[in-house]
């Protein structure tokens, strides 16, 4: 339909009923706080099957010279019903949307249809899929399509009129909402004339010139034309003189005058049928790309125009996914229900079930300090939560999310009763919120939110308002899914392997030869004999003693070492070099001052371009174990290992405990919050072959010091494409040395130095209590200022 005919005068009409229900959500206003409760936020993905109506059309193979009918007629339709079907829907598609458009609205929307839906194309038409279409004879795809629209309805007269009670023509890019519009026109009486649709009289410019009367209205195509069977009984014999004798090149508008002139009524003029036949302005290419939330596409019955066939489906998630919203909600209330009717029956504590709770931000009442759930802090651009060791956090995509839906639902319930109470009450912003999950009760919210506040009935007035929320979100019943293993398979199943990496290791062995690749250890060093002996018995356990296929290179700095240290260093490499084999340790000996980057990069040029690097220090620990995730994880050209290792805690924070007295033992492997935590920023041991490290430019050696130059190779793995793999080994753990922070650093290596030393001390958690014992600390004084 031509945009620019839209312009329209409407009056109002009473008596038209409107039996929409839509948001299905309980809500309680107590002393302004409403405690709405709506299940999670499944949208789309969820595993329960779309509820199909009885969409039933058997197709039958063509025999064109069988019929004598004026129309030829591709397939034919056989009806079973005995009794009148409800809606048949007529959709206008042509040749070229046979394959896309036809088929995306087929497998969506059509199917809430209760009734039929055909797609109607001109002569010679062809589908590669199974849709029900009709090929009308004597019809091509021009525009304007009067003759095709003229056509399909002498069509659906002659084969479906004792058949259903309503007939709909649609256009090939909208949206029908059957069960909507089915509500909607079973308040609707089907034996009198009815035609409905958004009323049209023209744009400026073509008042005058549709050959309209002054009271002439019609329907508008895009967002759908619905008949009574009355009105197309009515027309039915007239359609053709009405293509004969056409006024215009505008095909609604045709229809709109055969409808006045035979069966003697107007398009249906009323304000609301602008929403509930609904088209969409606000979207310049349409396609409801923003605008699937907004109240008048939510109860709109349908929608217009949906260029991108695509976008059907996506549509119809939305849609699909605010019905199982609704029906948990109902699940939640029926499990209320019950609740309230074993308390009467005094059976409260043989059924009491936690989906039967009253909503509430306070269900659950901690009795031990360890149980009591924190509350994190939101914001529109951040999240400060107990949960994360760095406490204040961007807000993500899917915190975003949930809580843009909160206040959608939020919104609808407010609303709810909105027009009798003559006001509404518009979303601006929520200023801040604490969000705190219960994994057994659900989510709970308190939210200060700004609103308008606009009153409508008497005296009109505007004015922004602000209320906190008090929301609790339920969660529903855990739902179960079957494995899609089968159970010879998972008889096979390794006890060891979690069934994912089970089902990706399925069919494609390890490949051995991949077990036994050398693995190119780099340390750097400067000094720290202590720690380097230790790293050196560490390794020997799991390399050499085992002849696992492995080298050593450790490059020593000799400036920033003391002679005696430097002395020490060569001993301890060439004791190991004497009972396994000079070949497999060296020690290079770098000038100037200590440079990770430069020692790294003089580690890697020892090896070939396919050598396996390993990237480490001598404050880590391994496990024999970690050998083979190195090689598996790291892939020539396509990926490269960073391990999260374990960060130890200082040991002498740790016991610094009268109750564990003298037995402070750090056990190696303990992984608890308490002894350490995983080094999710630290970049500096990698796994990686030569060859990726050269494409990339390797280390930048142009920096001094520690700390730096491993995320500046890390970003160039980024920008060069190479995956990187990122994930806690469990057979890593990286030894607590005291840090010392030269103030000669570069100042942001020098910060970093300090962040680093702050985060090794101890846990939160350990700090917090040792604070609290600090008499001096709590009692201080606060200075006036
Ligand atoms: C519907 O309209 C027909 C024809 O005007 C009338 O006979 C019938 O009683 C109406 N039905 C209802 C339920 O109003
Ligand atoms: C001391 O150790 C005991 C036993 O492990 C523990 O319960 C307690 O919380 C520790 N106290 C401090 C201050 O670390
Ligand atoms: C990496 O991929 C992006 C997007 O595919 C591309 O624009 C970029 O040029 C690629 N960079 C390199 C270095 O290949």
């Amino acid at each position: 339909m031509a945009k620019s005919r839209y312009g329209l005068h409407i009056n109002f009409i009473a008596g038209t009923v409107f039996g929409l229900c839509f948001g299905v959500f309980l809500s309680t206003w107590c002393r302004n706080k409403f405690i709405p409760c709506a299940p999670s936020f499944t949208r789309s993905g969820c595993c329960i099957e779309n509820l199909q109506f009885n969409v039933n059309i058997e197709v039958e193979p063509a025999d064109q010279n069988a019929l004598k009918s004026s129309q030829a007629i591709n397939n034919i339709f056989i009806e079973e019903a005995d009794e009148k079907g409800f809606l048949f829907v007529g959709v206008m598609t042509a040749k070229k949307y046979l394959d896309s458009r036809a088929v995306s609205a087929y497998k969506t929307w059509a199917r809430s249809i209760n009734g039929k839906v055909v797609f109607f194309s001109s002569e010679g038409s062809t589908s590669k899929y199974d849709i029900p279409f009709v090929s009308l004879k004597n019809v091509d795809d021009s525009y304007p399509p009067q003759k095709k629209s003229f056509s399909m309805l002498k069509y659906m007269a002659d084969h479906y009129l004792d058949k259903y009670e309503w007939f709909m023509r649609a256009d090939d890019d909208a949206f029908v909402k059957g069960d909507l519009m089915e509500q909607f026109l079973r308040s609707v009486n089907s034996s009198k004339p009815q035609f409905i649709g958004q009323a049209g009289v023209g744009t400026k410019e073509e008042i005058g010139l549709l050959s309209l009367g002054n009271t002439d209205n019609y329907c508008m195509g895009g967002t759908g034309i619905v008949f009574s069977h009355e009105t197309l009984r009515k027309i039915a014999p007239h359609l053709k003189y009405c293509v004969n004798n056409l006024y215009t090149t505008h095909e609604d508008v045709e229809i709109g005058r055969c409808v006045r002139q035979f069966a003697g009524i107007p398009c249906t003029w009323a304000f609301e049928m602008q929403k509930l036949f609904y088209q969409n302005f606000k979207e310049y290419r349409g396609s409801f790309i923003d605008t699937l939330q907004d109240k008048e596409v939510q109860t709109a019955l349908t929608m217009h125009p949906i260029k991108d066939p695509s976008y059907q489906y996506r549509i119809n998630n939305h849609f699909t996914s605010e019905k199982i919203l609704a029906l948990r909600q109902k699940e939640i209330e029926l499990q209320r229900e019950i609740s309230d009717m074993n308390q009467l029956l005094n059976e409260q504590t043989k059924t009491m079930n936690k989906y039967g709770l009253r909503p509430s931000v306070t269900t659950f009442i901690p009795t031990k300090e360890k149980d009591v759930l924190g509350w994190e802090y939101v914001s529109t651009r951040s999240v400060s939560s107990h949960l994360n060791v760095n406490p204040r956090k961007g807000m993500n995509a899917f915190r975003k999310h949930a809580l843009d839906n909160t206040v959608y639902q939020t919104m609808d319930i407010i609303n709810k009763n909105s027009r009798q109470r003559g006001r509404t009450i518009d979303f601006k912003d929520v200023l801040y919120g604490y969000v705190q999950t219960d994994p057994l009760n659900g989510v709970s919210y308190i939210l200060d939110i700004l609103l308008t506040y606009r009153k409508h009935k008497g005296k009109t007035m505007n004015a922004p308002v602000r209320r906190h929320a008090y929301l609790h979100q339920t969660f529903t019943e855990t739902e179960f899914i079957e494995d899609p293993l089968t159970l010879a398979q998972r008889d096979q199943l390794d006890s060891q392997m979690s069934p994912f990496t089970y089902k990706h290791l399925i069919g494609s062995k390890i490949p051995q030869a991949k077990l036994k690749e050398t693995v190119h250890f780099i340390v750097p060093l400067a000094g720290k004999v202590r720690e380097f002996d230790r790293f050196m018995k560490n390794y020997e356990d799991i390399c050499l003693r085992t002849r696992e296929n492995s080298q050593m290179h450790v490059v020593l700095f000799t400036k920033n070492s003391f002679p005696d240290e430097v002395e020490e260093i060569l001993k301890i490499v060439g004791q190991y070099q004497k009972k396994y084999g000079g070949e497999l340790l060296e020690v290079l000996e770098a000038d100037g001052d200590f440079a990770r980057a430069k020692a790294l990069d003089l580690g890697a040029k020892q090896c070939s371009d396919d050598d396996l690097l390993f990237c480490v220090d001598v404050d880590i620990l391994l496990t024999a174990d970690s050998l083979n995730r190195i090689r598996l994880n790291t892939i020539q050209n396509v990926q490269i290992y960073y391990p999260i290792v374990f960060s130890q805690y200082d040991p002498d924070t740790l016991c610094n405990n009268k109750t564990l007295g003298s037995q402070c033992n750090v056990e190696p492997l303990d992984f608890s919050p308490r002894m350490g935590y995983w080094r999710q920023f630290g970049y500096g041991i990698a796994a990686m072959y030569r060859s990726d490290l050269e494409k990339v430019g390797g280390y930048d050696t142009s920096i001094q010091g520690w700390g730096k130059e491993d995320v500046d190779l890390f970003d160039k793995f980024v920008q060069n494409n190479i995956t990187v793999f990122r994930a806690v080994d469990t057979g890593m753990i990286h030894v607590f040395h005291p840090i010392r922070c030269d103030v000669n650093l570069e100042p942001s290596q020098f910060q970093m130095c300090i962040g680093s030393k702050a985060t090794c001390l101890a846990s939160q958690q350990q700090l917090a209590e040792m604070v609290l014992q600090m008499k001096n600390v709590l009692d201080r004084e606060v200075p006036s200022v």
